[in-house]
């Protein structure tokens, strides 16, 4: 093995073949040769390249030595402790549930064929987290994910190996931490452990051997790999309101009549969602003259009472002549090709065709066609189907996509569909409106998180779904996502009122807080059940407005540290190892604690809080951390607990798009906080348009305004609670 300082990095050679590792201070970047100019589809930072030594054969920085072994193999130390250590792995990667199709006698596909990547010793204590939306539970280790996009309706469980979204992120937590991230958006599989216990393997159908090690606490990581991928920009404020959507509110009339039950029933709403029957013969950038003949004044009025409209558009183009956006498309040869016609597969309008989204021209085309959509006075934009999703069979692997002068195929760019598509949305409503996009999608992949926010696609109304929920959320945020949720109430199957109730008690934590139901399935707007489930449903909204100043600083902060709003304990308390699997409890940023009921019919849980004391947000009373609890659950009962010595601002009133009063409620004996004010609709704080408030407590409190560029609040208040005794 030859080693040697190439234009600032490392080159290793060995039987003519070349790797090159990217030595930065907090990552490394590790690539095959022919990756140097790899067009990332996730990274927008350039490596910043530090100094190293190479000695003999190991490379030395800061605190870090690489020893390279033959193979390209590397043992990597900091302060002369093993961090990873490389291995040779031969295996196939069986479709193991071909394996059990086949034995019943069943047709199936062919295996994949696996370039073979890269393998990692895997020590016992070992941990791993992340992987964006996959199933089953908060630690990945032991089980094996494909990442390909894929949208399958049928109630997802633990077995599930690849869901709609893509993020080849995670984090292995052991004796000293890192995490890896795999650029590479061809099919890539990763396990975690299943066929050796100690071994762990990424292997991709194609493409580039390129991928980033970073080092450091959990945080630590998660800050490095958003630094490279990028951070979720500040939300609209209203976004973070309370979200009603069902597949489909179809006509004016329902829509009117939904807000009227919003308003009898006195339950905050911020938003509607209309699903793809507002639109004539699903045809994307069109509305239904006969369900919707009024479309922009009932928005308008809509809007006067405070309540915003998003619309669903998908990638699927019906094909059909007359139709301006496949004639558009068609004359100007944007749509994906195949043997060099264009290519039909059916989605939601029958007969349909692909835009190439891979193209700038495309990306730029459809972002104006947003324009369509916001002109009528609609706040927002919710992508779905774009794995890409189809009913008559998978898009083939050599369909072609448009990239400049170049083609790509679909096996190279399935992955990055919805992410493109995101970010021409994304784009589009920029500039057409000046305000903060709104977009919601379903596929996406890394770096994504830089133009949307994500649901987690078609759940069910089993309990299942709700307790998984929690783990699937915190996985996203690890992942670089902070801005999720899930269908509340689940989307296909049928709600009942307990489970309807112990899902609102959890998502009014999700940054995304919304209903969603299929169709034909019962209807679950909360007054579709009894005045029990009104009145407990109308609880946990308030709640969520009261916390929304708090979600909304979360946000802020993820500006410069790239964490998520709904964390695993894990990721607060790193060294408590009765944290690293605890898949019925979150936290809401670093200060709330949440122990939601997830079980049916259960009225108490066990609920572990971490060492130092808690204050029980519902009775004031003190927990002291370091061990577990039974709590009683009645339906009307959230856990949530407050860590001693913190600030949560709270909102005491429903609207929040002009928020002109606040109040700081400060727990324990002393604390500080830093609280962020702007106008929660444009970019405008990016010019300097905000406030910044640092608040402390201890016997007495103090509210400083740190910074100040906006209109400041009416009223402040501040009440300080030492919390009761047990
Ligand atoms: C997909 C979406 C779902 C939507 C439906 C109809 O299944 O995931 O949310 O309601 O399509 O558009």
């Amino acid at each position: 093995m030859k080693i040697f300082k190439y234009n600032g990095m490392v080159i290793l050679e060995e039987n003519g073949k070349k790797e090159i590792i990217s030595i930065c201070k907090d990552y490394i970047h590790i690539r095959e040769y022919e990756a140097l100019d790899y067009k990332s589809y996730a990274v927008i930072k350039k490596d910043k390249l530090i100094d190293f030594e190479i000695k003999n054969n190991s490379i030395f920085y800061l605190n870090k030595r690489i020893d390279i072994k033959s193979n390209f193999l590397l043992d990597i130390y900091e302060n002369d402790i093993l961090v990873l250590s490389d291995i040779i792995v031969k295996k196939d990667f069986d479709n193991d549930d071909n394996g059990l199709l086949a034995l019943e006698g069943h047709k199936v596909l062919d295996n994949d064929n696996y370039k073979y990547f890269k393998g990692i010793k895997l020590n016992e204590n070992d941990y791993i987290y992340g992987l964006g939306d996959k199933t089953g539970f908060i630690n990945k280790r032991g089980y094996e994910y494909i990442n390909w996009n894929t949208d399958d309706p049928s109630p997802q469980v633990d077995s599930f190996k690849s869901l709609y979204k893509s993020i080849p992120f995670f984090i292995v937590k052991g004796i000293k931490n890192y995490g890896i991230f795999v650029d590479n958006t061809y099919k890539t599989i990763f396990d975690f452990g299943k066929n050796k216990n100690d071994e762990l393997v990424f292997a991709s159908t194609d493409g580039y051997l390129n991928y980033y090690i970073f080092f450091g606490s959990m945080k630590d990581i998660i800050k490095s790999y958003t630094y490279l991928t990028g951070r979720t920009p500040m939300p609209l404020r209203w976004s973070l309101g309370y979200h009603q959507s069902r597949w489909s509110y179809s006509s004016k009339e329902e829509v009117l009549s939904l807000v009227d039950n919003f308003n009898k029933y006195n339950i905050p709403l911020e938003c509607i969602h209309l699903d793809i029957d507002y639109m004539d013969e699903y045809k994307v950038f069109t509305v239904s003259n006969e369900r919707f003949n009024d479309f922009k004044n009932m928005i308008l009025e809509l809007n006067k009472k405070g309540i915003k409209i998003v619309t669903i558009i998908d990638p699927g183009v019906k094909a059909k002549e007359g139709y301006f956006v496949y004639d558009e498309g068609i004359k100007n040869g944007y749509f994906a090709i195949k043997d060099n016609e264009v290519y039909h597969n059916a989605v939601w309008p029958g007969d349909s065709v692909f835009p190439q989204f891979t193209d700038s021209n495309v990306r730029k085309w459809w972002g104006d066609l947003t324009k369509i959509i916001t002109d009528y006075g609609v706040s927002g934009i919710w992508n779905d189907m774009n794995e890409p999703a189809s009913f008559n069979g998978p898009i083939e692997l050599d369909v072609l996509f448009k990239d400049g002068n170049d083609y790509k195929t679909h096996k190279e760019i399935h992955n990055v569909y919805g992410h493109l598509m995101a970010e021409a949305t994304y784009l589009g409503i920029k500039k057409n409106t000046n305000k903060r996009p709104f977009i919601i999608t379903r596929a996406c992949y890394s770096g994504s998180q830089r133009y949307t926010t994500v649901w987690t696609g078609d759940n069910h109304s089993i309990w299942a779904h709700l307790e998984m929920a929690i783990p699937q959320q915190c996985n996203l945020g690890i992942s670089g996502i902070p801005f999720v949720g899930t269908d509340i109430g689940g989307f296909g199957s049928d709600c009942t009122k307990e489970l309807l109730i112990r899902w609102i008690e959890v998502g009014i934590f999700s940054p995304l807080c919304r209903n969603h139901s299929a169709y034909k399935t019962k209807r679950q707007e909360p007054w579709e059940f009894d005045d029990e489930v009104i009145d407990i449903y109308r609880k946990f909204v308030n709640l969520r407005y009261k916390l929304i100043p708090y979600i909304y600083d979360l946000f802020y902060k993820h500006q410069t540290n790239g964490l998520p709003i709904i964390r695993p304990l894990v990721l607060e308390y790193e060294n408590d190892y009765k944290c690293f699997s605890i898949n019925d409890e979150f936290m809401l940023g670093d200060s709330i604690l949440v122990a939601p009921q997830v079980k049916n019919g259960a009225f108490e849980r066990i609920v572990y809080l971490p060492k130092g004391k808690w204050i029980d947000f519902n009775t004031n009373k003190i927990y002291y951390g370091g061990k577990s609890y039974i709590y009683e659950t009645p339906l009307d009962i959230c856990p949530m607990f407050i860590k001693f010595n913190s600030i949560i601002p709270i909102l005491n009133d429903t609207n929040i798009d002009d928020i002109r009063n606040i109040s700081f409620y400060c727990y324990g004996n002393k604390g500080k906080y830093l609280h962020y004010q702007d106008n929660g609709i444009d970019f405008n704080y990016l010019n300097k348009e905000y406030n910044l408030y640092e608040i402390e407590f201890n016997e007495d409190y103090n509210i400083k305004l740190k910074y100040n560029g906006f209109k400041e609040y009416d009223n402040i208040n501040i009440n300080i609670i030492r919390g009761n005794k047990r």
